[in-house]
């Protein structure tokens, strides 16, 4: 489903005061549910009548939730208030300049909007959706790290994942092909556009048997390099793989592991197994998982320390 970028209608609306607010409710959710009116109010530096104000009009917004059947009135960011935020402290830090409303990419975690950088490059900035939609899929992740913050996790947990996928960008780049970040903030990450399509995206019928046949092994060529480095996508297949001009990208490295963790063997084996298998059921390319195989378990063995030395 596309979703509309909501913090940016209210976005050109919003003063200082509305960001000190915001932040406000965001810092104090480490320690409530629901983040006391009077808490709000002290951190922003305003009296209560006025935050109480400019609470009303963010919530309209839809960038905060208000609740008062709980004794006292409280209030919680959305993930609204969260992408407001993260935009604002991009925009001073200089990262970006403007970002479209419609989205361009619609993934599985995450919502990927067009940005503008101060110098006039395209990039690309995705919001983590990670607490929201796929929460109780990544229920693993809420019960054993965050079990005594469980109604700030989507927060943590977002923000957690944006990071991890920025270091992965961060150590690739510039050994493969990967997008290049350019900054990370909260549950967002910035990086080069790439103009190009996802293999899902095309028809059969747009790839030859022998055009398909060099595009996986290209994909393959650079992921073992990537293996050899120490990291395993974990979440590889024909959505994540973009066709550009003239060569490959390998995109969405939200779910890396190193080679270091236990199930990163199972998860290069899976995803080899998910690639191949694309290719073969889209443009009856003929490889097997056995052809590669050896190369990526050494690969992977090397990469641990475990290759042998004759
Ligand atoms: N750097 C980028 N440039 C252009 N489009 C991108 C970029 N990164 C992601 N996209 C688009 O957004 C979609 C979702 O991004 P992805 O990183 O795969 O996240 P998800 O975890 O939601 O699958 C991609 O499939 C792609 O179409
Ligand atoms: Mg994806």
């Amino acid at each position: 489903m596309v979703s509309k970028l909501l913090a940016l209608e209210a976005y050109p609306s919003l003063k200082d005061l509305d960001f000190r607010i915001l932040r406000g409710v965001e810092l104090n959710m480490r320690h409530h549910r629901w983040v006391p009116l009077e808490d709000i109010a002290r951190f922003a530096r305003v009296d209560v009548e006025t935050a109480s104000f400019r609470l009303g009009k963010l919530d309209n917004w839809g960038l905060v939730v208000r609740r008062s059947d709980i004794g006292y009135i409280g209030y919680q960011l959305t993930i609204h208030g969260y992408d407001a935020l993260a935009i604002r402290a991009l925009a001073k830090k200089g990262v970006i300049e403007a970002i479209s409303t419609t989205q361009i990419g619609v993934g599985k975690d995450a919502d990927v909007y067009v940005g503008v950088t101060p110098s006039g490059e395209k990039v690309a900035v995705k919001f983590n959706r990670i607490g929201g939609r796929t929460a109780s899929r990544r229920a693993g992740y809420h019960g054993h790290v965050f079990q005594n913050k469980r109604h700030t996790s989507w927060l943590y947990v977002s923000r957690l994942i944006a990071k991890k996928e920025y270091d992965a960008l961060l150590l690739l780049s510039p050994i493969a092909r990967v997008p290049r970040p350019l900054a990370w903030n909260r549950h967002a990450i910035v990086m080069d556009f790439i103009e190009g399509r996802e293999l899902a995206e095309l028809r059969d019928d747009d790839l030859s048997r022998e055009e398909a046949e060099s595009i996986l092994d290209r994909v393959l060529e650079e992921y073992l390099k990537i293996v050899r480095f120490g990291i395993v996508h974990s979440d590889l297949s024909e959505f994540n793989v973009v066709l550009t001009d003239d060569d490959i990208l390998i995109i969405d490295w939200a779910q890396h592991l190193t080679t270091a963790h236990p199930e990163s063997y199972e998860m290069l084996k899976r995803d080899l197994n998910v690639l191949i298998n694309a290719f073969r059921r889209r443009w009856r390319v003929d490889r097997k998982f056995e052809d590669f195989w050896p190369e990526f378990k050494s690969a992977w063995e090397e990469s641990r320390g475990e290759g042998n030395d004759d």
